[in-house]
Order: C-alpha cells, then sequence, then structure tokens
C-alpha cells in the first residue's frame, strides 16, 4: 500500500544521504588519485537518487511535505558508523565490499515486490538507481583494490574493518534493511573503528610531483601569460581545481544535515563538477605527454580553509568562481584561435559549470546566513574568504616560489616541441 512504499522509501533515501555524506568526508582525506576521481562521481550519482527519492516519498504523502528519518533513525546511524574507518582504503573497500552491495540487494528485492503498474514510478527510479549501484559496485571495487595496493601499510587495517563491517551486515537481510525496525548492533563497528574527522589538509598521491604551489600565479597571482603559457598555465590550474572538488565536499559535509535537502544534492553535484574540472586539465596533460611524476600538484586552496568556519570554506570556493569567471569565456575563444580544439572545448563546457556554481554559491550562502541569523554578509564572507587565501599565499618561501617556476620551464620547454593539439609533435 502506499503508506507502506512511503516509508520503505524514506529509509532508503536517508541511508542514501548518509553514504553521501560518508564519501564526501572521506574525499579531503583520500590520496589515490583513481579513487579521489571516482568519488565525487558517485557521490553524485548518489544524489540524484536521493532526489528522485525524495520526490517519490513527497508524492506518495502529498500533501504532507515533511520527511524525517524518525524510526529509520538507528538505521541511519549504523550506516554512519561505516565511515569510522581506520584510513581512506578501508572506508573505500568496505563501501565496495559491503555496504553498496547490501544497498544493491535491498532495490532488487524491492523492484521485485512493488507494484509494476500502480506504482510505475518508483520501479522506474528503482531501474535507474540499480543501474547506476551496479556500475558503481565495479568501479568501488577496482579503486578499492588500486587503493590497498598502491598503501600496503594499510592492507590489514582495511581487511580487518571490512571484516568487521561484512560482520555486521551479514546479519541484514533484503528485507530487514527495507523494513526491520532496529538493525543488528553497531557495537563491532564502534570498537573497530574511529570517529570519523573530515581532513582539513587535502590527501595527495605521492605518484604525483607534489608542491606548495603548482604554477608562479598561484602564489603571487599576475598576468596568466599568452599562447602556450596561457594553455600550459590554465591546464595546470585545472588539474588542480582537485582542491575545488575536496572543498564542496567540505561544505555538504559539514553543512548538508542542518541544511535544506537541497543543499546536499547541488553540493554533489558541485563536488562532481570541478573533479571534472580537474580531469579535464589531467587529460590534456597526459594527451601532451607529461607523465603523472611530472605534474604538479597543490593544496593551498583547500588547505587555506583548515581553520575557517564552514561558511568561510563555502565563501573560498564562492571568492575563487566569482572571481575567475569571466576568463572561461576569453579562453574558449582564445584557445579556438590558437587552433587548440580540445581546450577551447574543455574551457566552454567549464564556463557552463560556472554560471551554475556561482548561482549555488550565492543562493547557499544566503540562506545559511539568514538560517543561522549571523550578522555576517555575503561580501564579508567573500572578504573573509580572500583573506584566507591570502594567508596562504603569502606563507610561500622562496623555495616555494624557485619550485614552481623550475615546474613552469620545464612544462613550457616541453610544450613548445607540441603543436596546437598537442597531439603532433613539430618537426
Ligand atoms: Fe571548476
Ligand atoms: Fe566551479
Amino acid at each position: 500500500m502506499v503508506t507502506q512504499s512511503a516509508t520503505i522509501l524514506r529509509r532508503l533515501y536517508f541511508l542514501e544521504r548518509e553514504l553521501v555524506r560518508l564519501a564526501a568526508g572521506w574525499l579531503p582525506g583520500t590520496a589515490h588519485w583513481e579513487a579521489k576521481l571516482l568519488l565525487p562521481e558517485v557521490m553524485w550519482e548518489s544524489s540524484l537518487l536521493t532526489r528522485e527519492l525524495r520526490q517519490r516519498i513527497l508524492e506518495l504523502r502529498y500533501p504532507e511535505r515533511r520527511i524525517a528519518p524518525d524510526v529509520d533513525e538507528p538505521w541511519v546511524q549504523l550506516f554512519r558508523r561505516c565511515g569510522d574507518a581506520p584510513g581512506a582504503p578501508a572506508f573505500l573497500v568496505a563501501v565496495a565490499e559491503v555496504v553498496k552491495p547490501a544497498l544493491l540487494v535491498a532495490y532488487r528485492r524491492y523492484q521485485e515486490v512493488a507494484d509494476r503498474l500502480d506504482d510505475g514510478p518508483t520501479q522506474y527510479l528503482l531501474r535507474h538507481g540499480i543501474a547506476d549501484l551496479e556500475a558503481q559496485v565495479v568501479r568501488l571495487r577496482a579503486a578499492a583494490a588500486a587503493a590497498l595496493a598502491a598503501a600496503p601499510g594499510e592492507a590489514a587495517a582495511a581487511r580487518a574493518w571490512s571484516k568487521a563491517v561484512a560482520a555486521v551486515f551479514g546479519a541484514i537481510s533484503a528485507d530487514d534493511l527495507l523494513q526491520a525496525p532496529a538493525p543488528p548492533s553497531a557495537d563491532a563497528l564502534v570498537a573497530a573503528g574511529r570517529p570519523l574527522a573530515i581532513s582539513r589538509h587535502a590527501a595527495r598521491d605521492p605518484r604525483f610531483h607534489r608542491v606548495a604551489f603548482a604554477w608562479p600565479d598561484r602564489h603571487t597571482p599576475g598576468h596568466p601569460g599568452e599562447g602556450i603559457r596561457l594553455r600550459a598555465r590554465q591546464a595546470v590550474h585545472h588539474v588542480n581545481e582537485v582542491w575545488a572538488a575536496e572543498m564542496a565536499a567540505a561544505c555538504l559535509y559539514d553543512l548538508a544535515p542542518a541544511a535544506p535537502p537541497e543543499f546536499l544534492e547541488e553540493a554533489a553535484r558541485w563536488c562532481y563538477d570541478e573533479i571534472r574540472h580537474c580531469r579535464m586539465g589531467y587529460e590534456r596533460l597526459r594527451t601532451w605527454g607529461f607523465s603523472d611524476a611530472e605534474i604538479p600538484l597543490d593544496a593551498f586552496s583547500y588547505d587555506a580553509g583548515a581553520a575557517a568556519d564552514p561558511l568561510v570554506r563555502l565563501g573560498i570556493i564562492f571568492y575563487f568562481e566569482a572571481t575567475y569567471i569571466h576568463t572561461k569565456k576569453e579562453r574558449t575563444i582564445i584557445f579556438g584561435a590558437m587552433g587548440d580544439r580540445l581546450s577551447a572545448h574543455d574551457m566552454d563546457f567549464d564556463w557552463a559549470d560556472e554560471l551554475i556554481h556561482t548561482h549555488y554559491g550565492k543562493r547557499w550562502l544566503e540562506a545559511f546566513l539568514a538560517q543561522s541569523g549571523d550578522a555576517r554578509s555575503v561580501a564579508d564572507i567573500k572578504e573573509e574568504a580572500r583573506q584566507a587565501v591570502l594567508r596562504l599565499q603569502a606563507r610561500a618561501t622562496p623555495e616555494d616560489q624557485a619550485a614552481a617556476a623550475t615546474i613552469q620551464a620545464r612544462i613550457l620547454l616541453r610544450m613548445a616541441t607540441l603543436a596546437p593539439d598537442g597531439g603532433e609533435a613539430l618537426p
């Protein structure tokens, strides 16, 4: 019946939201590159499912608008404990091997029993959610295995954690997960784990060239240059937008619990967009022949928010978006005119995303300020954010500056041998 269906969907909704938030909480502390690139995409897909679930619950209970976990709170708490892993590889392994597969079985079970005719809209969302979840499990397993192989020192702890999670989830049937009033005890997870504390400093994969500032204009903003210099600079800045994905994730982790439900959905999208921008730079640099070890990664823009309050962290992304958005359209045209169609294509899509992001930034800063009764204005937050960034840039040592200059010179030297589209070496 309708009430029972809405009750099941409500549980799935809150469990999905919890997993999105846990993934966001682990993103900054995840060093492994492929895992770092994958988590935002998984978060975004899951956030689409939460939106569909929320919409369907509201339809089934119309005109009731309130959705609260109520009796599902113990289940949400159990899922929350799955974030208390001893490290990022352990979190990934348990999610990939145990938690997501358990959810998948529950979704399939519900798909089996939900009415195909009367509850057609639910069938539709289940079908799409299941397809995403199946693909996620495959990709997460591969990323988790690779992250473990890259961190052999963490393997034993990760396996022990995954085993503890599996022991708890092994006692949960699909029907339990959908409908049982109380979950099994989470004591074993409390004993085996440690409470998730989101990293306020961004972890970077040791395969890359890790530096304090990846390009000279990151510590001393100035003219970005022209021609090859601008193309190289843009690709390096793009790959370093990994910080913006991390900051969006941190904002989701910090602010979503007390925010309207749309915030989680938009922050997950924001995070995914920024990791796509990062991948644009990464793929461009790889196409141009640079190895991971030659690609510079810094973390200062994320780290600038380490001591800030959550709204200033949101302000830091907003500050960067609002300050540099005009460059996107300009560079689409410049790169196109230079014959670098790939970079022009990237900038055009980047620009489309940034237009949405500046809307997100303004919308949510205003909403959170109003909600908390904070006396600051959006302009105050933006200024605090700017100061936080300037403080970190001011810490650039002569060695940091020399390192950034060396990186720039080395990359430009190599690029001078490439054709505008990056593919063909010039004779
Ligand atoms: Fe971006
Ligand atoms: Fe953005």
